[in-house]
């Protein structure tokens, strides 16, 4: 591993995204270990004036104990908390930017620094408005410039752009400044666990290897449900919608995965090329097959317009042209103050051919990972119904994550990303020509939708959305087993 002054600059430190994610994904990982003192300073810098202490104490009620570590937590976040320097500036001035450089190379060069080579870490906790500006300022005045080596690298968040052309300007101005292995685009999908364990249940198990395609496969779900609203960000939901917030991202993203062929090796870049060639086979989204979907109450909030279409709702099926796939709906669901939260993958296998047990429309072979909440792998079997009679039912072969690894602390995605980051490890995040077909994909569904041209549904909030999504799901194929 590399040593040397690591500095860690949060951007928009004042942020919501920096006092719930960024900053508790730091401290855990300094409590942990994987952060040193004496190898890290944290800079935060925003444009509200305060002192460091102020910023201290702002962030103290995000850091919470770690799973067995409420004894310790004090000493934790003291230990932490001491570590965060504040600087404040405009987001587009070079006064604040030269400021910020002087305080990263003040500590760079300060005695209790370590020898080694310098490496910066810039987290863009930022409006995507002002990225183009940041990063002009940051190259300009912030890389890093020992001549001992080492990096800077800057992490950025979504939403890159609102549509195709937007994010291909974004990308053209970043990539400009920067090149690919310098920047880390952030999809936090791609550091939860089972997300993770997608390649190695794909790839390292033999039974699986065969029936992964469209010969055994009939359809594939991936749903994202939360219970709650907008709340507060309403205004801001607005602009993009679940479309924008959920499934060009987050949903395409496990898509690919469950998707993709064997990658040459594990290398990130073998990876990249694998899920690129996914999104690149996915054909023109079918209007036919998207349900889209507003739940009552969401223009209450006095920051949405009265007549806003924004979906906070899609089921949108996605097709994937290409000899594994072909006929096997991809069916991504998304929605806000539904009836339950839950994020699952769904892959429901075909009918048995020549079934003996006139076990047709009782359920079908399933195999679920669930995401979130308490992670779950399992898979649905038709088994002999214990007692006399010759009588199947559905049961199911259950690894669940809290009984099986009880004491093993499954970290939060952030933490994992961001160590990935100190580490230069790529994989795990979205490269530029993977952004550029996920918007090809969803554009030109986006623009009917921003036009009036396709309509939000009503639904009940703490319901399942629009009824015509679970129509459109059996239409396509899928067959209810169970409420999900
Ligand atoms: C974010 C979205 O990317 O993901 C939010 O902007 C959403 O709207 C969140 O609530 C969900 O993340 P998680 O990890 O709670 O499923």
């Amino acid at each position: 591993p590399e040593t040397g002054r690591l500095s860690i600059i949060v951007l928009g430190a004042s942020g919501d995204l920096a006092k719930k994610k960024t900053f508790p994904a730091l401290f855990h990982l300094h409590r942990q270990g994987f952060i040193e003192s004496h190898d890290v300073h944290i800079f935060g810098y925003a444009r509200s004036k305060m002192s460091d202490d102020e910023l201290r104490d702002r962030l103290r009620r995000y850091l919470t104990p770690g799973k067995g570590c409420e004894e310790t937590h004090d000493e934790d976040v003291s230990k932490f908390l001491p570590l965060i320097k504040y600087v404040s500036g405009p987001y587009d001035s070079e006064e604040g930017f030269q400021l910020l450089d002087k305080e990263i190379s003040a500590y760079e060069l300060s005695k209790d620094s370590k020898e080694g080579s310098s490496r910066r870490l810039f987290y863009f906790a930022l409006p995507p408005s002002v990225y183009p500006s940041v990063c002009k300022m940051l190259k300009n005045f912030c890389m890093n410039k020992s001549d001992l080596g080492g990096w800077t690298r800057i992490v950025v968040e979504k939403p890159f752009g609102r549509d195709l052309k937007s994010a291909e300007e974004l990308s053209t101005h970043i990539g400009e400044l920067f090149n690919e292995s310098q920047i880390y685009r952030i999809d936090h999908y791609l550091g939860k666990e089972l997300v993770q364990n997608l390649l190695v249940l794909r790839f390292a198990n033999r039974m699986f290897v065969p029936l992964w395609n469209h010969t055994n496969i009939s359809n594939v779900q991936i749903v994202f449900k939360e219970d709650f609203g907008t709340e507060g960000r309403g205004g801001y939901f607005d602009q993009y919608g679940i479309i924008r917030d959920i499934l060009q991202n987050h949903l395409l993203q496990v898509l690919c995965l469950v998707a993709m062929e064997r990658p040459v090796s594990l290398k990130p870049e073998h990876i990249r090329d694998e899920k690129v060639k996914v999104l690149q086979s996915v054909l023109p989204i079918n209007e036919d097959e998207v349900v889209i979907g507003q739940y009552e109450g969401y223009k209450d909030d006095p920051t949405v317009p009265k007549d806003s279409n924004t979906p906070t709702f899609a089921t949108v099926v996605l097709r994937i042209h290409n000899e594994r796939w072909e006929g096997v709906p991809f069916i991504l669901k998304a929605g806000k103050t539904m009836n339950s939260k839950k994020a699952e993958i769904r892959v429901q296998f075909k009918d048995v051919p020549g079934d003996i047990f006139n076990s047709k429309g009782k359920g079908r072979n399933e195999f679920v990972i669930r995401l979130q909440p308490s992670e779950a792998i399992y898979m649905k079997l038709t088994v002999k119904e214990p007692g006399l009679e010759m009588k199947t039912a559905l049961s199911e072969l259950d690894l669940s994550y809290r009984q099986r690894y009880q004491e093993v602390i499954i970290p939060e995605a952030y933490e994992r990303l961001i160590l990935d980051t100190i580490r230069g490890d790529q994989q795990h995040f979205v490269r530029r020509d993977e952004l550029k077909a996920a918007w090809e994909i969803f554009t030109p569904l986006l623009h009917r939708i921003d036009n009036n041209e396709v309509q939000s549904l009503p639904y009940k909030p703490g319901s399942r959305g629009p009824e015509q999504a679970d129509k459109l799901a059996e239409k396509v194929g899928y067959v209810q087993t169970h409420g999900y």
